[in-house]
Formats: C-alpha cells, structure tokens, sequence
C-alpha cells in the first residue's frame, strides 16, 4: 500500500462530488441489464455498486467480482458496501501481471469507469475483459481519453500528464482509449464521445467516451 494509494482513496469521493453530477445520469443510462455475474475494474470506493444491486430481485442476487488493487480503495469500497448494500455478494480477485484470476467465459458484463487511464497496459486489460465475458457478454465503459491532436486540450494533457500521474495515482490524460477498443477484438461497439460538462473536470480531462463493446 503507497502513501498515494491512502490519500487517493481518502480524498476520492469528496473530490468526485462535483463530477459525479455530471455522471450520475451517464452512469445509470450505461450500467442497466447487468446480469447476474459482473466484473468490475477498478471499482473504487464503489461508486457503480447501486448499479449492481439495482439487479437483485427477491429471489437473487448478482455475484460481483472487483479487481482493484489499491488496499484503501477496497477497504472504502466495503465499508460502503455493509451500510448501503449489505445483501449483495461481492468478492476481489487477483491481479497478477495483468492476467486476472477469474475463469473464461464467467462474466455477462464487464465494467470500467475511469480505469482505462490508469491500468498500466490498456491492450492487456481489455484481452482480460474479452477473456472473462461470455460469448455475447458486454464490457461497459466510461473512460475520459485524449483530446483531438493539434488542439490546446491535446497540448496540455501532453504536459500536464506527468505531474497528473503524480497526484492521481497513475491517471494518464492523453490515451487514445477509443483506439485501443477498437483493436481488442470485439463483435460489436458502441462508443459516444461527449464533453463532460464545464466545472465537473478541469478542462484538460474533460473529453470523454462511453459505451459498450459485445463479444
Ligand atoms: C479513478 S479511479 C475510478 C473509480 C471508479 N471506477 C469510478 O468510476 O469513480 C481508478 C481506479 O482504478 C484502480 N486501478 C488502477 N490500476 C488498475 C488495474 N491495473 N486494474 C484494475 N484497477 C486498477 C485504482 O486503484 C482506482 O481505484
């Protein structure tokens, strides 16, 4: 567990207070019909679990396993678990050398929110959410990406990555996320890019994308 870790986890919801206005509807639009087995990337302190647990019905629940490897991250993501949700079955798995340990084939739905910027190798990580979805199973994403080339945005992302990467624990600004989805191997995908609105982000981080890609 590093120093980083600890502030991040700490200072995470707080600091997303602003944002998440902006991404709450975002989010409930794009995490609907999740089946009943769902993997989560870098979950947090659990912002999309409601979205989980909106799938319980009387007789079921929905199996959920996170893979996030920040220790503060899961323990926030626990705590707010036993108060909020305490029906739902959730569990980690292991990350390890980017494979993760969760069978082929398990998952109806993958998601990722705001990780694709800071896993250290994005065509790993997406080979891993192809790997463990089942035929016809949809990885779900809402990432912030680079901006267009040539632009200011495009500028200050490339300058201010390094310094960002310090104070977020590893957040890179100028992925080509879009890209990199493009070439995982999916059937399908449904990518929007929108702008998150002014004030939620600072204007650097504010190009976005999200959708879904079906295997
Ligand atoms: C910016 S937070 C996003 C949290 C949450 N998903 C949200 O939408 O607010 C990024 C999360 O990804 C986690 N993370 C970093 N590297 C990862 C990896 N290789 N695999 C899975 N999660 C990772 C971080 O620990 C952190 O909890």
């Amino acid at each position: 567990m590093t120093i980083r870790q600890r502030l991040m986890a700490r200072l995470y919801d707080r600091s997303m207070d602003g944002y998440e206005a902006d991404a709450e509807p975002r989010r409930a639009a794009l995490l609907r019909n999740l089946g009943q087995r769902i993997v989560e990337f870098g979950p947090g302190t659990g912002v999309n679990l409601k979205y989980v647990h909106e799938e319980s019905s009387s007789s079921s629940s929905p199996e959920w396993i996170g893979i996030e490897p920040s220790k503060p991250m899961r323990d926030r993501l626990h705590i707010r678990a036993a108060k909020e949700y305490p029906e739902l079955e959730l569990r980690f798995a292991d990350l390890k050398d980017g494979v993760i340990d969760v069978e082929d084939g398990w998952a109806d739905t993958v998601i990722s929110t705001l990780v694709l910027c800071s896993v250290p190798d994005q065509a790993a990580a997406l080979r891993e959410a192809h790997r463990v979805l089942r035929p016809g199973g949809r990885y779900l994403f809402m990432e912030h990406v680079a901006a267009e080339p040539g632009t200011s945005r495009r500028l200050a992302q490339t300058l201010m990555t390094p310094f960002w990467k310090l104070v977020t624990d590893g957040c890179c600004l100028n992925r080509e996320t879009g890209a990199a989805l493009r070439a995982a191997g999916f059937g399908e995908l449904e990518l929007i890019e929108y702008e998150a609105a002014k004030g939620s982000m600072p204007f650097f981080a504010r190009s976005h994308i999200l959708g879904s890609a079906t295997k």
